[in-house]
C-alpha cells in the first residue's frame, strides 16, 4: 500500500510539472515541425524535397532520441506542430505534415506515432527538466475542398454546420470582424471557420483543451491564429488550458499586437521581429527602430517578459534566405535569447538553413546531420547558457525589463538584470568582416572596477570608473558581458 502510494507519487513527479506564466519566464524553447525533426529510424539521409509539402516521417519517437541535440544548445523546453487527427488524402497544398489542417481532434496525427509516444515524449522532456509545449488551432478545422462545398460530416465533434460560420472568404485581413467571422484557407484547402461565438463551440474547445493538457501531461500551448477569433473567446480557453498560452498575432503593429496580451498569458513579439529583421539582415539596417521598438513594446505590451522571441519561424522565410552572413545570424539570434521574453529558435537556424518562403523554409532538420559544431549550435549554445547562468544566479533575472543602454550606426547595447547581476549584450550589424575595435558603453550599472567576463570570446573585462565598460568586438561577433562571480560553477568559459 505504502510502496504503491511511493509509486504513484514518483510518477507524479516525472510527468507533472505546472507550467504557470512565471515558470515559462526563465525557460528557452526549440520549436521543430514534428514531421521534419527526426525519424524513428534515427535516418540522416532519408529524402525530403520541401516542394513536395508531404510527409517527411518524422515522430515524437524520433524527438525523443535527439534530446541531447536540444539539451546541448541549453534548451529548457520544446514546441512541436498541432497533434491532432488532419485531413486524410492529399491535396493541392500537399499533405498536412504540418499539423493546421485537423479534422479530428480527439484523435492523433497517427504520422507522428501513438499517444504512448506523445506521453513518452512528455515523460522525457521532464525527466530532464524541460518542458513540452504543443500548438494548438481553435478557429478552424481543414478540408479538402472549397470553401462553400464542406462535407461537415468528417469532422468531430464539430461535424454539423451549425459549428461554423456562414460561408464568406477574408478579403481584408486589416479588418476585424471579417477576420474573425469569416474563413480562412482557399478554394483549393478550405479552412472552416468555428462560431466561436456560440456557447456550444466554446464548452467543446475548453473541455478538449483541459483534457489534451492533462492527457498529455503538456506544460504549455503555442495558440494558431488568435487573431481569427474574437477576443473574448481566450480568457476561458487559457483558463481551461491551466498552463502558459503564447499567441500567433501574425501582426507587427505593438498597438494592434500587445493588447492580446489582455485575454491571453503571451504573444509571439511580431512587433520585435520586423525591426530585429532589418536591424540584422544588412550592415545598413537601422539600429535605431529596433531600440525604439524595445521601449515601445516594453510600454505597449502588458509584460514584456512573457512575450515569445523568435527570429525565423515556418511562416516566414529563414534570416539566411537574405543574407548568409554568419556573423548577422549570430547577433540576431543573440538578441532572441537575451532581449525580454522567452527565447524560441526554429528547428534548421542552428544549422544556418536558407529556405524562402513555406514550403521552402521546412527543410528536414536530419539531412544536417545533427551537426554540433555548426558555428550557430556553438552560439546558441553560449547565449542560452549566459542565459541560464543568469537565471540561477541573478535574483529576479526573468523579471527585470531589458532596456537599451547604447546605440550607434553598426551596434546596440541592452541591460537586462538587477544591479550587481546585470547581463550586457552587444550586438553589431558589422557582418563578418567586422573590424576590431572596441566599443565603449556607458551607464552599465555596474560600479567601477567590477570584473565581467565576455563569454563569446571568454575575455575579462573591468569596469571603468564611470560605470563604463570598453567591448572588444572583432569580426562582427556578438559579446554578452555577465559579473564574473555569477559564471561560478558553470562550463561557459572553463576551457
Ligand atoms: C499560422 C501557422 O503558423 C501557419 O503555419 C498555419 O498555416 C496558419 N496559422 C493557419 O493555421
Amino acid at each position: 500500500m505504502v510502496l504503491a502510494r511511493l509509486a504513484w507519487l514518483a510518477g507524479l513527479v516525472s510527468t507533472a510539472i505546472a507550467a504557470t506564466p512565471a515558470e515559462w519566464r526563465s525557460q528557452s524553447i526549440y520549436f521543430m515541425l514534428t514531421d521534419r525533426f527526426a525519424r524513428t529510424d534515427g535516418s540522416t539521409t532519408a529524402a525530403c524535397d520541401t516542394a513536395d509539402r508531404k510527409y517527411c516521417g518524422g515522430t515524437w519517437q524520433g524527438i525523443i532520441d535527439k534530446l541531447d541535440y536540444i539539451q546541448g544548445m541549453g534548451f529548457t523546453a520544446i514546441w512541436i506542430t498541432p497533434v491532432t487527427g488532419q485531413l486524410s488524402g492529399e491535396t493541392a497544398y500537399g499533405d498536412p505534415y504540418h499539423g493546421y489542417w485537423q479534422q479530428d481532434i480527439y484523435s492523433l496525427d497517427s504520422n507522428y506515432g501513438t499517444a504512448d509516444d506523445l506521453k513518452a515524449l512528455a515523460a522525457a522532456l521532464h525527466k530532464r527538466d524541460m518542458y513540452l509545449m504543443v500548438d494548438v488551432v481553435a478557429n478552424h478545422m481543414g478540408y479538402n475542398g472549397a470553401g462553400a462545398d464542406v462535407d461537415y460530416t468528417k469532422f468531430n465533434p464539430f461535424n454539423d454546420a451549425k459549428y461554423f460560420h456562414s460561408y464568406c472568404p477574408i478579403t481584408d485581413y486589416n479588418d476585424d470582424t471579417m477576420s474573425q467571422n469569416c474563413w480562412l484557407g482557399d478554394n483549393k484547402v478550405s479552412l472552416p471557420d468555428l462560431n466561436t461565438q456560440s456557447k456550444e463551440v466554446q464548452d467543446l474547445w475548453y473541455d478538449w483543451v483541459g483534457s489534451l493538457v492533462s492527457n498529455y501531461s503538456i506544460d504549455g500551448l503555442r495558440v494558431d491564429t488568435v487573431k481569427h477569433v474574437q477576443k473574448d473567446f481566450w480568457p476561458g480557453y487559457n483558463k481551461a488550458a491551466g498552463v502558459y498560452c503564447v499567441g500567433e498575432i501574425l501582426d507587427g503593429d505593438p498597438d494592434y499586437t500587445c493588447p492580446y496580451q489582455e485575454v491571453m498569458d503571451g504573444v509571439l513579439n511580431y512587433p520585435i521581429y520586423y525591426p530585429l529583421l532589418k536591424a540584422f539582415q544588412s550592415s545598413s539596417g537601422s539600429m535605431t527602430d529596433l531600440y525604439n521598438m524595445i521601449n515601445t513594446v516594453k510600454s505597449t505590451c502588458k509584460d514584456s517578459t512573457l512575450l515569445g522571441n523568435f527570429l525565423e519561424n515556418h511562416d516566414n522565410p529563414r534570416f539566411a534566405h537574405a543574407t548568409d552572413d554568419i556573423a548577422l545570424a549570430k547577433n540576431a539570434a543573440t538578441f532572441t535569447i537575451m532581449a525580454d521574453g522567452i527565447p524560441i529558435v526554429y528547428a534548421g537556424q542552428e544549422q544556418h538553413y536558407s529556405g524562402g518562403e513555406d514550403p521552402a523554409n521546412r527543410e528536414a532538420l536530419w539531412l544536417s546531420g545533427y551537426n554540433t559544431d555548426s558555428e550557430l549550435y556553438k552560439l546558441i549554445a553560449k547565449a542560452n547558457g549566459a542565459r541560464n547562468q543568469a537565471i540561477a544566479k541573478s535574483t529576479n533575472y526573468t523579471i527585470y525589463q531589458n532596456h537599451p543602454i547604447y546605440k550607434d550606426e553598426s551596434a546596440i547595447a541592452m541591460r537586462k538584470g538587477f544591479v550587481g547581476g546585470q547581463t550586457i549584450t552587444v550586438l553589431t550589424n558589422l557582418g563578418a568582416g567586422g573590424k576590431e575595435y572596441s566599443v565603449s558603453i556607458p551607464d552599465t550599472g555596474f560600479k567601477a572596477g567590477a570584473k565581467l567576463t565576455e563569454v563569446v570570446s571568454c575575455t575579462s573585462v573591468t569596469v571603468g570608473d564611470s560605470g563604463e565598460v570598453s567591448v572588444p568586438m572583432a569580426s562582427g561577433a556578438p559579446r554578452i558581458l555577465l559579473p564574473t562571480s555569477l559564471l561560478e560553477g558553470s562550463a561557459l568559459c572553463s576551457s
